[in-house]
């Protein structure tokens, strides 16, 4: 099995560049299959999740263009409403925007039931009853999900979201855009992808307002034509070199990101004592590793995001005293605090909140990425540890994070990617 192996001890110090945001590309992909024309998608991240959506619209009859490594062309213009890759769709969460983007494209869908990070109960309820509003009449069976309209359209509706969801917004956004007629989604989400999606459909000729604030209106249009969008940088991927530096100590800069999108996560860093300096299009990050405990809560947008919770919380496994972490979003993200324990960290779980003492030290040991930001907390762990850690289930953190270990040795970290000997001997088993 494939495995990070990291000593332990180093500061972090250089710059780096984030590549662009997962969440927002996952949906953009998929979106694209409203569009007749060549989309050129611009700051692409060089991820597992968008290697499988850029193949599930192959699936689908689009021809897809791999430019350089962050560009890609898909011209959409003579897809057709066939099988998709089912087994690619089952491994990702994302791929229930091809609901909202079939049902816009074809009048009907036909996609498996979402896969992805296991964080307890994650139903689509919010995006059945989005497409339900919108004419659909949506069925889940034997893993599939089947939605059809009656007249080969979606009509534009009002629906109140129950929970704040991103996927249900995106999903909701995606399909309405060729509706006919207004739709209104309130008690929307607001994250800076959600906006940056809009942004994407308005410059391909669709009609979104009000992204970014809890009421989106979408105006449907009849068709949307080929363009040119730059992915916005990712947030997340951002908010964890951040963290790291803050854990691990030392000084970086991080390249290429939009400060106003991380303030909820350089604010609770400086809180714990580090120095984040906003620049225009990046921030410097300063910690002598030695850090304040705090209270962390998880909320929508613009709250604290739940995927920064396992990297800020490893962090505070070194801070010196009492933190307390409430996550607020999932039923079950704090699987990874088993794999902090074998390195030596204090932490209890009770429902939704951890308490976190701080210790000395942690100690490298060997732990597995229980999901991607899990993973990339463990990464943390190890960065900070004594001695060796090495993290197994990489797979998990390559589905969101571009080059992870190239840019974190160009940071100075001693961390290296044991490739698996015996890859073929293992896939046969
Ligand atoms: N929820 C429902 N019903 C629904 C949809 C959501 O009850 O129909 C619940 C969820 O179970 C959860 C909460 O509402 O408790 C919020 O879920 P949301 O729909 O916002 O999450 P998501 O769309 O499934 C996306 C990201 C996640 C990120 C969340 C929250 C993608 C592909 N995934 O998931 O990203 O945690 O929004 O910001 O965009 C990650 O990147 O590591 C990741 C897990």
């Amino acid at each position: 099995m494939d495995k990070y192996v990291i000593r332990g001890g180093r500061p972090l110090q250089g710059a780096i560049s984030i590549s662009g945001a997962k969440n927002a590309a996952v949906a953009i992909i998929p979106a694209v299959l409203l569009v007749e024309g060549v989309c050129r998608l611009e700051n692409i991240p060089q991820i597992s999740d968008v290697d499988m959506l850029l193949t599930i619209l192959e699936g689908l009859g689009a021809k897809v263009d791999r430019l350089d490594g962050s560009t890609v062309e898909i011209d959409a213009t003579d897809v057709h409403f066939v099988d998709a890759p089912y087994e690619l769709m089952q491994k990702i969460r994302a791929s229930y925007y091809f609901i909202g983007s079939m049902l816009g494209r074809f009048g009907m869908a036909k996609t498996t039931m979402p896969g992805g990070c296991n964080f307890g109960l994650r139903p689509i309820d919010q995006h059945v009853k989005g497409m339900t509003a919108l004419g659909a009449t949506v069925e889940i069976k034997d893993g599939f999900v089947y939605a059809n309209t009656p007249d080969g359209m979606l009509h534009g509706s009002k629906i109140y979201l129950d929970k704040v969801s991103v996927g249900a917004t995106m999903n909701i956004i995606i399909a309405a855009s060729r509706g006919r007629g207004r739709t209104i989604i309130e008690n929307a989400a607001r994250e800076p992808h959600i906006v940056d999606l809009a942004n994407f459909l308005n410059s391909m000729g669709a009609d979104v307002r009000g992204a970014g604030t809890d009421t989106v209106k979408v105006y449907g249009v009849d068709r949307l034509h080929g363009g040119t969008y730059s992915i916005i940088p990712d947030q997340i991927e951002a908010g964890t070199y951040m963290t790291a530096c803050a854990a691990a100590g030392g000084e970086v800069r991080i390249l290429n990101v939009i400060p106003r999108h991380l303030e909820c996560i350089s604010a609770k860093l400086r809180e714990m004592g580090v120095t984040v300096v906003e620049g225009e299009d990046s921030v410097l990050v300063r910690s002598n590793g030695r850090l304040r405990p705090v209270s962390v809560k998880t909320l929508p947008y613009p709250g604290f995001p739940t995927d920064m919770q396992p990297q800020v919380s490893t962090a505070l496994c070194l801070a010196g005293g009492t933190s307390m972490v409430t996550e607020g979003v999932y039923d079950n993200r704090y699987k990874y605090m088993n794999e902090l324990r074998k390195m030596g960290a204090d932490v209890s779980v009770d429902g939704c909140v951890a308490v976190i003492n701080g210790v000395e030290a942690l100690n490298g040991a060997e732990v597995k990425a229980c999901d991607l930001r899990a993973g990339a907390a463990m990464v943390i762990a190890g960065l900070c540890a004594q001695g060796e850690t090495s993290i197994v289930d990489i797979h998990y953190i390559e589905r969101g994070y571009e080059n992870f270990v190239g840019k974190l040795q160009a940071l100075g970290a001693d961390i290296t990617h044991v490739k698996d000997e015996a890859p073929a001997a293992a896939a046969a088993e």
